[in-house]
C-alpha cells in the first residue's frame, strides 16, 4: 500500500507553498489525523521540516489503516526507522519538496522517492564503476533511489554513506525495473523503481526475517 499526501499549491500559508494534497485528502482531516502523534524533539511547529515531518506522519497513518492497523501509533527505533509497535505490519516514510509518501506492507519496506530532475551530478561521480554501467539503463537517479529504498527497508538507514549499499545488477524485463542492492550485513535487497509524473520512486520490501 503506497499513500502519497500533497498539499494544495493555492493553500494561504507562505511557509506550505509548493505543498499539495491528493484530491481525496481533506487539509482538515490531516489535522485530524496527525493531532495524536506530537511532533519530533527540536522541530518548531510550522517550519518546513515540521510540515515534511507531519505530512509523512499522516501518509503513513493512512497507508497502516488500509494494511488493516485501526488505531496506528508510529514510533521510531533508535536508527530512525518508523515502526507500528505490536503490529506485523512495516512502514516507511519519504519526502522530497512538495510531497511526502509512505508505504506499509507485511514485513519490512522501504520507500523513498525524488525529482527525476534533480540534479545528481555530484553523487553520480561517488558511484563506482559498476554502478555507472548500471545507471546507463536505469537512471543516476534510479540507483540513489534504490540504494535509499533498500536502506530504510533494512531499517539501517544509509548511515552517511552511499558507497556501502552498492548496486549489484539492475533486472529491467517486468513493468518496473528491479535492482539489487548489497547491504552491508551482507544482505541482497531489491527495489522496484516505478516513474510516478516527474519523481522516481523506489519500493523495497523484505516480507519477513
Ligand atoms: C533514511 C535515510 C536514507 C533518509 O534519507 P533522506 O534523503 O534524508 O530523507 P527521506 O525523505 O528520503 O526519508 C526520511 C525518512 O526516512 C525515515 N528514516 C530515517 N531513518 C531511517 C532508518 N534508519 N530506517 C528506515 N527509515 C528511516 C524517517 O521516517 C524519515 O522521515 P521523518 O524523519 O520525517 O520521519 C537516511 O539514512 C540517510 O542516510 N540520509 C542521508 C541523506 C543522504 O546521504 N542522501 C544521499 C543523497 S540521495
Amino acid at each position: 500500500m503506497l499513500q502519497a499526501v500533497h498539499w494544495p499549491h493555492h493553500h494561504g500559508s507562505p511557509v506550505l507553498e509548493g505543498w499539495e494534497f491528493d484530491d481525496d485528502v481533506d487539509p482538515d482531516e490531516v489535522v485530524k489525523v496527525t493531532a495524536p502523534v506530537g511532533q519530533p524533539a527540536g522541530v518548531v511547529r510550522g517550519t518546513h521540516r515540521w510540515i515534511e515531518w507531519i505530512l509523512g506522519r499522516d501518509a503513513a497513518v493512512r497507508a497502516a489503516r488500509k494494511m488493516g492497523v485501526e488505531q496506528p501509533i508510529i514510533e521510531v527505533t533508535s536508527d530512525g526507522a518508523p515502526f507500528v509497535p505490536g503490529s506485523d505490519v512495516g512502514l516507511s516514510i519519504a519526502h522530497t519538496r512538495g510531497l511526502a509518501l509512505a508505504a506499509a506492507a507485511p514485513g519490512r519496506i522501504g520507500i523513498d522517492v525524488e525529482r527525476s530532475t534533480r540534479d545528481v551530478s555530484r553523487l553520480a561521480r561517488g558511484l563506482h564503476p559498476g554502478e555507472v554501467d548500471i545507471a546507463m539503463s536505469i537512471s543516476v537517479i534510479g540507483c540513489l533511489v534504490a540504494k535509499e529504498a533498500a536502506a530504510k527497508a533494512t531499517g539501517l538507514g544509509l548511515g552517511g554513506s552511499l558507497a556501502r549499499w552498492p548496486v549489484l545488477d539492475a533486472e529491467l524485463s517486468g513493468s518496473a525495473p528491479t535492482v539489487s542492492i548489497a547491504a552491508p550485513d551482507g544482505r541482497v535487497v531489491t527495489t522496484q523503481l516505478f516513474s510516478w509524473g516527474d519523481h522516481t520512486v523506489g519500493v523495497s520490501h523484505i516480507p519477513e526475517e
